[in-house]
C-alpha cells in the first residue's frame, strides 16, 4: 500500500493524461478508512458514512463501497449516484439542507436513511408518513466550531439544523403525528481539530435523549481536520474514539439504553488522497513579485480564494532547483491567487506544479467559468492509473444551450 504517489509517477501521469488533472490514490482512501476503523475497533456501535459531497466520482464511490464504508449524501442526485454505484439503501444516508419536500419523498421511495433539518419538513413528513418511516432530525446546538466562518454550521446564526431552543416544537410534532424519530444529528462544521467540540455535542444529545423513546442512532456529523500545512495537526482520531466510547458508557449508565453512533467524514477520507496537477503557462517577473501563471484557476480549485485555504504546492519538474519566491496565479479573468510569496524550486515555463490535499472539495466545486473545461480525473488503483472522468470538450459547453435564434 502506498500512501503517496511518487513525483516520478505524478510526472508520468501528467504526461500521459495532460493537465490540468485531478488525480486520486485509492490506497490512501483505504488507509484513511482503516485508520477510523482501527481507532474505533472496540466499539461495535460506530458506523461511518462517507460525506460524498467532498468527491462524488462514481469510481471513488465504488471504491468506498468496496472497502465497506457507507455513504452520506447532501442532495437527491448524490443519493441517486450512490444507488448507481451499488450502495444498498440501508448504507445510504441523506442529510440535506433547505430542500423541497419532494426530495424527501424520493428519499423515502429509495428506502434510504434520512435526516430532516427543519420543523417545516418535519411537519410535512409527520402528516404524510406518521410512524411508518424512521427518521433522524438535525439539531443546531449553537456551538461555534470549524476552520472558518463559511464552514461553521452549528452556531447560533447558522441556517443548518433545527435550533436546540425549538426542542419543544420537535417533541410536539413528534407526538402530534406519531413520528418515528430514530436519530439525532448534528454537524458542527468542517476542519474541527478540537475533540472537545464533538464531546460538547454529545452532551447536548445526552440531555435530549429522554425526549425521544425510539432513538436508534446519534449522528455526530463529519468535520475531522486534516493537515494542510507542514506542521499542521489533524483531529486526534484515537482520542475521539476513546471519548466516544466513554460517552457510550455514560449513556448506558444514565439511561440503560444504547445507540449506534454515526459519523459523516468527507475530507478525512479523500482530501489527502487527491492531487491537482497543473502546468506553468507563463512566468511574469515584475518589480514586486514573479507571477507563475498556471493552466488552472479558481474554476478548478476554489478553496484558496473562497476560504483562503492553504494548499501545499510543489514543482515536480525541478525538484533540485534553487528555492525562489513566486505568486502562483490562475488563468482566469479574476484575481485567482493560489499562493503569494510561496517558496518553490525554481519554476520554468512548462514545469508541472502539484497541489496536495486536493481530493476533497476540489473537482467537486469546479465550474466552467470563463468557458473553460473542467479537468479530467484519474484514479491510481492496484498500481494502475485509470481515467475516471474524461476532460470536457467544446461540445460539453454547447450541450443544453438552446440556440433560440
Ligand atoms: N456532514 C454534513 C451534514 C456536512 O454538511 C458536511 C460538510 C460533512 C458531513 C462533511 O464534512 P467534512 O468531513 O468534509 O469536513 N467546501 C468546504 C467544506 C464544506 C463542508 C460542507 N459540509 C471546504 O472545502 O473546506
Amino acid at each position: 500500500m502506498s500512501l503517496q504517489i511518487s513525483n516520478e509517477q505524478l510526472r508520468t501521469i501528467a504526461r500521459e493524461f495532460g493537465t490540468p488533472l485531478y488525480l486520486y490514490n485509492a490506497d490512501r482512501i483505504t488507509h484513511q478508512y482503516t485508520q477510523l476503523q482501527t481507532a474505533f475497533q472496540h466499539s461495535d456501535k460506530v458506523r461511518f458514512f462517507y460525506a460524498c459531497k467532498a468527491l462524488t466520482n462514481l469510481s471513488i464511490l465504488k471504491h468506498i463501497k468496496q472497502i465497506g464504508c457507507n455513504v452520506d449524501c447532501s442532495s437527491i442526485n448524490e443519493a441517486r449516484l450512490a444507488v448507481h454505484a451499488g450502495f444498498t439503501p440501508e448504507n445510504i444516508l441523506y442529510t440535506s439542507n433547505g430542500i423541497a419536500f419532494d426530495e424527501i419523498e424520493e428519499a423515502v421511495a429509495l428506502g434510504i436513511n434520512i435526516n430532516i433539518d427543519s420543523l417545516s419538513n418535519l411537519e410535512k413528513f409527520g402528516k404524510k408518513y406518521g410512524h411508518s418511516y424512521p427518521v433522524g432530525i438535525r439539531i443546531r446546538p449553537n456551538i461555534m466550531a470549524g476552520g472558518n466562518l463559511k464552514i461553521s454550521t452549528g452556531h447560533e446564526n447558522s441556517k443548518f439544523g433545527i435550533p436546540i431552543e425549538q426542542l419543544q416544537d420537535i417533541v410536539q410534532l413528534m407526538q402530534q403525528y406519531n413520528i418515528h424519530i430514530a436519530g439525532l444529528h448534528n454537524h458542527t462544521g468542517s476542519e474541527i481539530k478540537d475533540v472537545d467540540v464533538f464531546m460538547k455535542v454529545s452532551s447536548v444529545f445526552l440531555d435530549m435523549i429522554p425526549h425521544f423513546p425510539e432513538l436508534q442512532f446519534l449522528d455526530m456529523g463529519g468535520g475531522f481536520k486534516v493537515p494542510y500545512k507542514d506542521g499542521d495537526e489533524g483531529t486526534d482520531i484515537q482520542l475521539l474514539a476513546n471519548e466516544i466510547m466513554a460517552f457510550e458508557k455514560k449513556i448506558a449508565v444514565t439511561y440503560q439504553r444504547n445507540f449506534q453512533i454515526w459519523f459523516e467524514p468527507g475530507k478525512y477520507i479523500v482530501s489527502e488522497a487527491g492531487y491537482l496537477l497543473s502546468k506553468v503557462n507563463v512566468l511574469k517577473p515584475t518589480a514586486t513579485t514573479t507571477f507563475a501563471g498556471i493552466d488552472t484557476g479558481f474554476n478548478h480549485l476554489i478553496r484558496p480564494m473562497f476560504y483562503e485555504a492553504y494548499h501545499r504546492i510543489r514543482n515536480i519538474s525541478n525538484e533540485k532547483g534553487e528555492l525562489k519566491k513566486y505568486a502562483v496565479v490562475g488563468n482566469i479573468c479574476e484575481t485567482d491567487t493560489f499562493a503569494w510569496d510561496r517558496e518553490l524550486n525554481e519554476i520554468r515555463e512548462g514545469d508541472v506544479l502539484v497541489f496536495d490535499n486536493a481530493g476533497a472539495y476540489g473537482f467537486e466545486m469546479a465550474s466552467n467559468f470563463n468557458s473553460r473545461f473542467r479537468p479530467a480525473e484519474v484514479l491510481v488503483k492496484d498500481g494502475k492509473a485509470i481515467l475516471i472522468r474524461k476532460r470536457e470538450v467544446f461540445e460539453d459547453l454547447l450541450r443544453n444551450q438552446v440556440e433560440a435564434f
